[in-house]
């Protein structure tokens, strides 16, 4: 009798690469940020005291006025999430930065500010340079113009780990795949904690929105597992469509925006497709002169504040027989008024939407890459984490 298996199948426990593996392991992800963080028995008669854990020091909260990020492509969208969150939840100003671009041109100083630096490794060397570069300029300057450092990451025990005096540890385990999928969900748990935190702790979130959002949370990890199970065989079909195309449009907006990006992203890395990511409503200032009928576009339409402006925006695109591709919760019938093609999600509340729409997008560029037969965990020309300029 032969073994047909051998250390790396068991390693993959079954699935064929790496990177299918982490999307599935996205739920128990979700589960374990929500475990580390959350007080599982506030409720909202306790809304004095905030249900987040995260152990951060009161002096990183104390008499913030604004908030700077710096991260790198995956861990960049996921900074432009939390932009939403801080400012919409906690009302934090908040800037987004590439590290790469910032440290050369970092903002001016402003007073009071906390910078997040993202990183999945902790071992970019461009979030790593603008974060020291940051605890370096403020040193000479008043107290209120001191460095307040956080990190965001997968790996504590790296060189961010050593940077910065507080992290956030995402929890997602070790992820192989050099397109992160698992590592970008808990940053956004991650996000979410964090503003909800400082909403809390600022009172300027209702108890009662905070109790919906906790409640919304905990349904997160059986939300993905649906949207794994009923829709990857559909996904994997629709792959095959799409094995030859050239270009694809993914629009968003709002907190969606962000995931439009990283769909696309996930795309070009694995499946060397060329993709835009696109805020819906700018689509008509350059991006829809691209459009006929070999461009497939993506958008995402959840109920919320930009539900309808988002559907008016994929008309647009429909009308210039671009093939278009719906990940929306809307029932069956009246989502074929607008889209060719439906990608079913749960219907959730608009601030946790990300969580539920990235799925399909990871799955979408996984099973084209893994059409066209490439080597969906090592991509060409990419690495895992980027330790030089
Ligand atoms: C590399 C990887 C990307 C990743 C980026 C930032 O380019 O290929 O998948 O998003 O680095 O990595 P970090 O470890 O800083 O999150």
């Amino acid at each position: 009798r032969t073994l047909n298996w051998n250390p790396v199948m068991v390693e993959k426990q079954g699935f064929k690469h790496f990177m299918l593996k982490e999307i599935y392991e996205q739920p128990g992800v979700v589960r374990s940020c929500l475990e580390n963080y959350i007080d599982s028995h506030w409720t909202a008669a306790d809304h004095r005291h905030s249900p987040i854990r995260l152990n951060l020091s009161a002096d990183l909260y104390a008499d913030l006025q604004q908030i700077q990020i710096v991260a790198c492509g995956t861990s960049w969208h996921a900074a432009l999430v939390g932009k939403y969150l801080l400012e919409q939840l906690a009302e934090l100003p908040t800037s987004v930065q590439y590290a790469s671009e910032f440290r050369y041109a970092p903002s001016p100083l402003t007073p009071n500010t906390l910078t997040i630096g993202v990183t999945q490794s902790g071992e970019t060397a461009d979030t790593l340079a603008a974060l020291a570069m940051e605890k370096q300029r403020r040193s000479g300057h008043a107290s209120e113009f001191q460095a307040r450092l956080l990190g965001i990451t997968n790996r504590p025990e790296s060189s961010l780990g050593d940077l910065v005096p507080h992290i956030i540890d995402t929890h997602a385990g070790i992820e192989i795949g050099v397109a992160a999928t698992k590592t970008f969900v808990a940053q956004l748990m991650a996000f979410y904690c964090l503003a909800i935190d400082l909403a809390q702790q600022r009172q300027v979130i209702a108890p009662a929105q905070l109790e919906q959002l906790l409640v919304g949370l905990q349904q997160l990890p059986a939300q993905i597992e649906a949207v794994l199970e009923s829709q990857e065989r559909y996904i994997e079909q629709l792959a095959h469509d799409f094995a030859e195309t050239q270009d694809f449009i993914f629009l968003g907006r709002g907190i969606n925006f962000p995931i439009a990006l990283e769909g696309a992203l996930k795309l070009k890395e694995i499946s060397y497709i060329h993709a835009e990511g696109y805020p819906a409503g700018e689509m008509k200032h350059g991006p829809i002169a691209l459009l006929d009928a070999k461009v497939p576009v993506v958008a995402i339409a959840m109920p919320g504040t930009v539900f309808e402006k988002v559907l008016s925006n994929a008309q647009e695109a429909k009308a210039r027989d671009a093939r278009l591709i719906g990940v929306t919760p809307m029932d069956e019938h009246e989502a074929a008024e607008t889209f060719d093609t439906v990608i079913p999600v749960p219907h959730v509340d608009e601030l946790l939407s990300p969580i539920v729409t990235v799925i399909p997008l990871q799955l979408l560029a996984y099973h084209i890459a893994a059409r066209r037969g490439l080597d969906v965990d090592q991509p060409r020309n990419l690495a895992k984490s980027v330790t030089v300029e």
